[in-house]
């Protein structure tokens, strides 16, 4: 079960055990102190909407040429035909044969209204798919005006929808992916519109089922580090490129009722990638995943920190999730560590790409309350407030993830010009595939530093790491899609996040009840027991032994 390593009075160790009391507490309670902590004074605010406001246009000229962000706008995701295409593109790629493809597309694509979309959207593209899904609709349908059509493509059939919608699914997974291979991915870097710009590759590794996977997923990631390393002209760690890695990819049964099994092997295959990471030079920053595995994997990022082999290598890093309640003290907890093991950590600071699927775990196991916030300005709060503690930290070195042109607009007024007189020295990483426009000019015109998150990898892998994508660009929530609706004003879109959750207290979403309370007013909910506790899991495995 759990590894008894820590020592209960070790700086990490008492971090850990404040970051127990925020982890399912009510949300009002959490938030009132990062508030104050991430409160602007009015000129501040000024200066920084002014800034926000430059870095609008260039995101909306960025943006204008990609597709999907206007393809996510058309299909929303609180539209039928949203929900329709995602758990499409969720499915579609891994179905292993045309039949069960063929009935997967009639299911999904059967009840939607594609019709009123079509010619709706500014992107030529957009209205190209839409008739595709038109007349997919019509071939599955079986309704009369659809026999001419069907007649029509007879000679095609089925398997010409089928393949359309293959490429069209494939299309979208090349947005988001660098290359097929770290080769590939390392050339296209390469390009001109990467000017200026560092990578982080990830190798698409995540959840492996078997040992083989684990095993395939370890090789490919140490296939990386070398590829990349080789690439390296020598330079410091945050002048490389780097490479991020899941956890997940390298143990199948990455889960907290393993402990005992899982974390001893991660640490050593986490081990044998760092080092090979310090000897090319580059970076290797540890990727965070979902909440009930955030205390292994801390467990494990804190003995690889202070393996004496990796003394003077400042490029072990890791993410840090703002939408967690437990974020802040998560940050202590990485300077504390840090500052012991007498190095610089690179922290990357994220808002979390898993809140979906957090909120229906929780919901679905019936547990106390969530772990994370269920109100966006929430973790716009707490991502400002965990800025500011690694702004201020000494043993941290910051990259903030982004393309929210508010917050990196708070972020450059918090951090300083590049190189000015007491500027804290940071980076920017965006996505590959989104953000466009952000930085470009910040990085070639005016000395901040972005790096691109860039996956690589084969159709096979990238499902996964897709949907989260199209859950970011389709949420009604989210900066870039917010971007592009015209009716949101730059004001709605620039509000400052402080006083949006002042304004309800810090309660949690109205629309999000309690897991307990889901059925209400008919019944309550069942209450299920945390077993990815630690804790809970304990207890009830000395109970069921004394029983
Ligand atoms: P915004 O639109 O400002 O924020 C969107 C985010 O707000 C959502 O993703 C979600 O986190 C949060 N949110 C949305 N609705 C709600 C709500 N109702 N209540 C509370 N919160 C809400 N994610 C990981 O989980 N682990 C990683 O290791 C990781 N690595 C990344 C590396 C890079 C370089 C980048 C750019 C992103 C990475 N991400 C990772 C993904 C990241 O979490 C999302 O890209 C990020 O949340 C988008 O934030 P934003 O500031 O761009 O957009
Ligand atoms: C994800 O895989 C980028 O780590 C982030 O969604």
């Amino acid at each position: 079960m759990a590894s008894t390593k820590h020592d209960p009075d070790s700086a990490t160790s008492s971090a850990w055990v404040h970051m127990e009391e925020v982890h399912r507490a009510p949300e009002p309670e959490v938030l009132a102190p990062l508030i104050e902590r991430a409160r602007l004074g009015r000129e501040e605010r000024d200066r920084i909407e002014a800034r926000a406001l430059g870095l609008l246009a260039e995101l909306r000229e960025g943006q204008r040429i990609g597709w999907v962000n206007q393809f996510l706008q058309e299909y929303r995701l609180n539209s039928s035909e949203g929900v329709a295409l995602l758990s499409l593109a969720e499915a579609f790629l891994r179905v292993p044969d045309p039949e069960t493809a063929d009935m997967l597309i009639s299911d999904k694509l059967g009840d939607g209204d594609w019709r009123s979309h079509a010619g709706k959207s500014h992107s030529g593209f957009v209205n190209s798919a839409t008739w595709g899904l038109v007349i997919g609709r019509a071939l599955v349908g079986d309704r009369k005006q659809a026999n001419a059509l069907k007649r029509l493509i007879s000679r095609s059939g089925e398997p010409f929808v089928r393949q359309a919608i293959g490429a069209a699914m494939r299309l979208m997974g090349e947005i988001f992916v660098m290359g097929r291979t770290i080769d590939e991915a390392l050339k296209r870097m390469k390009r001109p519109e990467h000017k200026g710009f560092t990578a982080s590759f990830d190798m698409l590794g995540e959840a492996a089922r078997t040992f083989p996977d684990a095993t395939r997923y370890f090789d490919s990631y140490m296939w990386a580090i070398e590829a990349v390393g080789a690439e390296c002209d020598g330079g410091s760690t945050e002048d490389n490129h780097s490479v991020s890695v899941k956890l997940s990819a390298l143990h199948p049964r990455y889960e907290v009722s393993q402990w005992g099994r899982c974390v001893p092997a991660l640490t050593e295959r986490l081990e044998a990638l760092a080092e090979a990471a310090a000897k090319a030079g580059i970076g290797l920053t540890v990727d965070a995943e979902e909440s009930e595995r955030l205390e292994m994997s801390l467990d494990i990022i804190e003995q690889v920190a202070e393996l004496p082999s990796l003394k003077g290598w400042n490029g072990f890093g890791m993410a840090i999730q703002a939408y967690g309640k437990r974020a802040q003290r998560t940050i202590g907890w990485a300077e504390a560590l840090a500052s012991r093991a007498g190095r610089l950590m690179p922290v990357r600071l994220v808002k979390g790409a898993y809140w979906d699927t957090e909120i229906k775990m929780a919901q679905e196991k019936g547990l106390r309350d969530y772990p994370l916030f269920t109100r966006k300005a929430a973790t716009d709060v707490c991502y400002l407030t965990c800025a500011r503690d690694m702004l201020a930290a000494d043993s941290i070195r910051p990259a903030f993830a982004t393309h929210n042109a508010l917050t990196a607009a708070t972020i450059m007024e918090w951090a300083g010009p590049p190189g000015g007189e007491g500027s804290k020295d940071f980076e920017f990483q965006r996505l590959h595939g989104m953000g466009e426009g952000l930085f470009e000019d910040l990085v070639r015109e005016q000395g901040y530093r972005c790096r691109i998150y860039a996956p690589v990898g084969g159709h096979r892998d990238l499902l996964a790491y897709l949907v989260r994508r199209l859950l970011e660009n389709g949420a009604n929530s989210s900066f870039v899609h917010q971007l592009a609706d015209e009716h949101l004003s730059d004001d709605q879109l620039l509000a400052d996040p402080v006083e949006k959750i002042e304004a309800v207290g810090g309660t949690r979403h109205p629309s999000i009840p309690l897991p307990e309370d889901l059925f209400m007013p008919q019944r309550k909910n069942s209450r299920g027991l945390d077993l990815e506790d630690w804790r809970v899991l304990g207890r009830v495995t000395e109970g069921t032994a004394a029983s």
